[in-house]
């Protein structure tokens, strides 16, 4: 068995598993559950004022045969009182002493506002903070959350107001609905976060209702803009997550939320630079007990390669990650169909032939008298559409084409003009 302990800029959990501040993590109650179901750690519902919410809240994109790809929500922060929380964190921390703790904390602009509510949560034992700068939704029209989260001074300067006071590690949570992530993270590292977190929601509109007119979700005839998640928001996450972990600038740990629905989207996350994963959709959609397939697929994963710990695969495709420019512009590869697994549902040549190189030949075999589809490879520029589209998993197969030529990338091309050589492609 791996050693799934992981240390996030000194936070220690008994696995790379939290929940993220959310619904799943309202209450004591829940939070004790899921620990008792394995979680490793939890971000508790963000703490603040005022307790004021909407009815109703949420909203599913059900895609394809799948439901909850996507979700929305109009929801505020905690419902309780922070006394009320503070007793069940309190409560809950004394009974998983080993779990990891951690608050959520959103506030107004002001200094002592920060150390006030850094000290009462730090009192009960947390082990460690996370500043809500994410919230799309409500607080921000309100100078909270995200509106703090666009601006990297504001940003700045909160983490050194809460840096003041703060004993325990401090997480900034970023909103992803900016331009450029990487300008908050680096904000965030100036400030002396100890780590960031991200992605909280984006800016989303689910739907609109065909026969009501009204949009989804709606609060008595008004709907407005909520904040997106689920795993349609993964590869958005991931991005974000494989930026900053690869920007010099920001060099703080990163804790990966967003779409994270299984152990393979964790290991994903952790190789792009990831120190753990949050997880909220995938825990409201299936419940608490997904963990343990978590768990035993994140063992089996690292077992089978003979790693000892989780904490070995941290980062380690980042360098992978990089510009445009520094892609080889002689790397070449092209689509092969495997015939002995193709339908001929000629879903592939209608895509090449519309959209792509028309490429794809309808070409008919005299001895069995069926048509078959070839690649003419010459002309194909390996560009995966027809894989992509191909309904028969591994059917198109995308080979690699040796090249003579050296490997060669766009500013390597750039650089060797600029120094008065020529250089073909
Ligand atoms: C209903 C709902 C309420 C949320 N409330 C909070 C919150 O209070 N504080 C916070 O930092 N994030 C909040 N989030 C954002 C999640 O913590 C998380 O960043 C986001 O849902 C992306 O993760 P996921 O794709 O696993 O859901 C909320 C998300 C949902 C769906
Ligand atoms: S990879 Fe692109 S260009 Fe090549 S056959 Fe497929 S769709 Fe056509
Ligand atoms: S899309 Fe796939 S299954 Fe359909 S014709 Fe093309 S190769 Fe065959």
């Amino acid at each position: 068995m791996a050693d799934l302990s992981i240390n996030l800029a000194g936070i220690q959990s008994p696995n790379p598993f939290w929940l993220a501040s959310a619904p799943p993590t309202n209450s004591g109650y829940q939070v004790q559950r899921a620990f008792e179901a394995g979680w490793g750690g939890a971000v508790w519902k963000t703490l603040g004022e005022p307790i004021i919410n909407v009815t109703s809240r949420f909203a599913g994109l059900n895609f394809g045969g799948q439901r909850v790809f996507g979700f929305n929500n109009i929801e505020l922060i905690t419902d309780k009182p922070l006394e009320v929380n503070l007793k069940e964190m309190d409560e809950t921390k004394r009974r998983f002493p080993k779990h990891t703790l951690i608050a959520s904390l959103m506030v107004e602009h002001k200094q002592e506002a920060w150390h006030e509510i850094v000290k009462k949560v730090e009192a009960i034992g947390v082990d460690g903070l996370e500043l809500n700068f994410g919230c799309p939704h409500g607080m921000a029209e309100r100078g909270m959350g995200s509106a703090v989260g666009q601006h990297p001074d504001l940003i700045r300067q909160q983490v050194e107001w809460v840096k003041e006071v703060a004993q325990t590690p401090v997480i900034v949570k970023l909103t992803p609905n900016i331009t450029d992530i990487r300008f908050t993270a680096r904000a965030a590292s100036q400030g002396g976060a100890d780590a960031i977190s991200m992605i909280n929601t984006i800016n989303s509109l689910m739907g609109v209702d065909l026969d009501k007119w009204l949009p989804i979700p709606h609060v008595d005839g008004k709907g407005a803009h909520g904040g997106y998640c689920g795993p349609a928001v993964k590869p958005i996450a991931l991005n974000m997550v494989a930026e900053c972990a690869r920007d010099p600038k920001v060099g703080i740990p990163i804790s990966g939320i967003g779409g994270i629905s299984d152990w393979r989207d964790t290991v994903e996350f952790l190789l792009m630079g990831a120190t753990g994963v949050q997880v909220c959709t995938a825990a409201m959609h299936h419940g608490f007990r997904i963990v343990e397939d978590m768990i035993d697929g994140l063992n089996n994963y690292l077992d089978q390669r003979g790693i000892a710990s989780v904490m070995d695969i941290v980062g380690k495709a980042v360098h992978t990650y990089s510009d445009w420019g520094h892609l080889n512009l002689n790397y070449k590869v092209v689509a092969r169909i495997h015939e002995e697994t193709c339908i001929n549902c000629n879903k592939c040549h209608i895509a090449c032939e519309d959209t792509s190189h028309q490429c794809i030949d309808i070409v008919p075999d005299a001895a069995t008298g069926k048509e078959r589809l070839v690649v003419r490879e010459e002309d194909c520029v390996g560009c995966n559409l027809c894989s992509i589209v191909c309904p028969v998993e591994g059917t198109i197969e995308m080979v690699e084409i040796p090249s003579d030529k050296a490997p060669l990338s766009w500013n390597q091309r750039q650089a060797a003009l600029a120094a008065g050589g020529s250089c073909e492609l």
